[in-house]
């Protein structure tokens, strides 16, 4: 068996993980990544409409600014995030972005000039100022006062991803593909490194580490319908929840993305709306204004979703033999936007709906996209729990977006939490000296080699993998979902109790070690029933509505009881989490108020327990 050293250990080669590992080899530390696919197919590839930051170069950006975007930020969170960790965030975003055009990426940039643009199908005009030409430009988005979103056409994570990339490479940061970590080494105190297994030949290796940094993505994989790659299976959450002493934080703020196509799911970018794209249902009526009259199609995610899903419930939706959807409207945008400003946009139409955008409608329904919730870590990205192990981007709760997150918020996240969460890693190494222990080393090895072996050998039952995965499939899409309710919660986390138990009896139908993803999935099926277990558990505890989290037997936002996060630990043996809870944020820079979009109730919290800080010029 190969062993691997070395100073920081990235598990996921996306854009966080691959931004602190430039963090850390800039210093000069020895950096690996390892990843399911080769770092470029990475899901960050996936991400089409942009980046948020307040550059305010555009003349629909004119007087943005950090402070705007944490508003915006805080806002869009339903008051879920940790304010000190939004206002990092907002703050370094136009640095990073700048920092992102330096290395390359190809953002698009200001035209000087008058031109037209589109908001809600009407047509207006702006002027661009001469000054302005050539800064990085903005498009618009949802839950913004301004238009802020920074992008590369449509592939804007694969622009930023291929750059990133190049400059680890340039850098030397080495990345192993085509590998999965499946456990994290440790002792309850300390994080070591961790078991690693070739999906190739299914041999294992040891890579021990002074950091390791958890940087998988999202665990959107565990609903059946989802924008996510089938690499976002929760790989990360898994081994972080299996350690036994790291929680992950808010696992039932699951965001659900309002125009993924049908039957696909694949994501079409919040961008189309922004370019000014509309939502009409099954009598071609634009039906968003009525529901969010300032606002309309870009509202905040959960907000538009909620209200697609309630028009559809009123029978407005179009039927179709893939289920009910309703219509995204582009073709006023015009040939030349979509196949520039667009253009994945308009390929993905082509090619797997064999529809034209410039002609036709859309088949668009809401669908799961985001994990809000991940492992928990404090404001540099130390996870809770283990001395060693840091976490950054979706896989990571450090927890800029509280209980919904804006579009263009993630990606941006990437690259600014990579920078921060980065250079506290580098902090981290600079001061840290440990030593690797034997014994804990060869006692994770063997518990994995026993476990795979009895996979093969059909020790544990005989439940097939596939079937357990769809039951968790079926209980979760219908209990934990856009709308939630107490009798479904309660049904769901029943079903997935139940799931549990048979997913630790499952064995393998095939009997290859290596390139055998029937054994990939059944390595993971019981952490992925932990994880659903996690949000709908979660969710059946949380009474009240605040963000993607909307009960309809708990309809208000009750910042009395609940202004807090939930931390989720999992104690080997048991059936169900346990559920910890803390503040939502250290200090509140911008107190519990309405959003301004999305109606609904507050209970207000008690006065005194709200600490108000100035935002700190110095
Ligand atoms: O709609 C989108 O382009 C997705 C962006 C995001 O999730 O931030």
């Amino acid at each position: 068996m190969q062993t691997f050293t070395t100073d920081l250990l990235c598990i996921g080669a996306g854009l966080a993980g691959e931004r602190v590992a430039v963090a850390a080899a800039e210093a000069g530390f020895g950096v690996i990544c390892l990843s399911l696919v080769p770092s470029r197919r990475s899901h960050s590839s996936a991400a089409q409409g942009g980046m948020q930051a307040a550059l305010g170069n555009c003349a629909k950006g004119e007087g943005d600014s950090p402070d705007v975007h944490f508003l915006d930020t805080v806002k869009g969170s339903d008051w879920g995030a940790d304010q000190e960790v939004a206002r990092i965030f907002v703050d370094n975003a136009p640095i990073a972005m700048r920092q992102m055009a330096h290395w390359g990426v190809p953002w698009n940039r200001v035209v000087p000039g008058t031109s037209t643009y589109f908001k809600g199908g009407k047509q207006f005009e702006k002027t661009e100022k001469a000054e302005n030409e050539g800064l990085i430009a903005a498009r618009d988005f949802g839950g913004t006062a301004k238009w802020r979103t920074c992008y590369a056409a449509d592939g804007t994570g694969h622009s930023v991803l291929y750059t990133l990339d190049n400059r680890a490479v340039q850098l030397g940061v080495e990345v192993h593909d085509k590998v999965e970590a499946i456990s994290l080494i440790h002792d309850g105190e300390r994080c070591m490194g961790a078991v690693i297994r070739c999906l190739k030949t299914g041999e294992l290796s040891v890579y021990l580490a002074k950091a390791t940094l958890i940087a998988t993505g999202g665990f959107g994989r565990i609903y059946r319908e989802t924008t996510n790659a089938v690499i976002n299976d929760g790989g990360g959450n898994i081994i972080a929840l299996n350690t036994g002493v790291v929680p992950l934080g808010n696992m039932e703020a699951v965001q659900f993305h309002p125009t993924g196509i049908v039957p696909t799911d694949i994501l079409i970018t919040e961008g189309c709306r922004g370019d000014g794209g509309t939502l009409l249902d099954k009598n071609e009526y634009r039906f968003m204004p009525d529901y969010e009259p300032d606002k309309a199609e870009l509202a905040s995610r959960d907000v538009v979703s909620r209200r697609m899903t309630e028009h559809m419930r009123k029978g407005l939706g179009v039927d179709s033999p893939y289920g009910t959807h309703l219509w995204l409207d582009i073709r006023h945008l015009g040939v030349k936007h979509l196949t520039t400003k667009l253009r994945e946009v308009d390929e993905i139409c082509k090619n797997f709906l064999g529809v034209d955008p410039s002609k036709d409608f859309v088949p668009v329904r809401p669908t799961q996209h985001y994990s809000m919730g991940g492992v928990r870590t404090n404001k540099d990205g130390a996870a809770y729990g283990l001395k060693g192990l840091f976490s950054a981007g979706e896989s990571a709760c450090w927890d800029m977006h509280g209980f919904n997150r804006l579009g263009g918020n993630s990606l941006a996240e990437t690259v600014v939490a990579g920078m921060v969460v980065g250079g506290k890693v580098v902090e981290f190494l600079k001061g840290y000296e440990t030593f690797f222990c034997t014994k804990t080393i060869d006692a994770a090895v063997k518990f994995e080699r026993e476990r795979i072996a009895g996979l093969i050998s059909g020790k544990y039952g005989t439940e097939s993998v596939y079937q357990v995965r769809d039951a968790m499939f079926d209980s979760i899409m219908k209990g934990a979902g856009i709308f939630r309710n107490g009798k479904d919660l309660q049904t769901c986390v029943d079903e997935l109790e139940a799931i549990h138990e048979r997913a630790g009896k499952v064995s393998l139908r095939s009997n290859g070690l290596g390139a055998n993803p029937e054994l990939a999935v059944a390595l993971k099926i019981q952490g992925m029933v932990k994880l659903a277990l996690c949000v709908a558990y979660g969710a059946l505890k949380r009474t009240e509505s605040r963000g993607s989290h909307a009960r309809e037997d708990f309809p208000e936002r009750n910042d009395r009881d609940w202004l807090n996060r939930t931390l989720a630990y999992w104690k080997e043996g048991d059936s169900l989490p346990t559920l910890k809870y803390e503040d939502a944020t250290p200090y509140f820079e911008l107190p519990p108020g309405d959003r301004g979009y999305g109606g609904g109730k507050i209970i207000p919290a008690d006065p005194a327990k709200i600490v108000v800080k100035e935002k700190n010029n110095g």
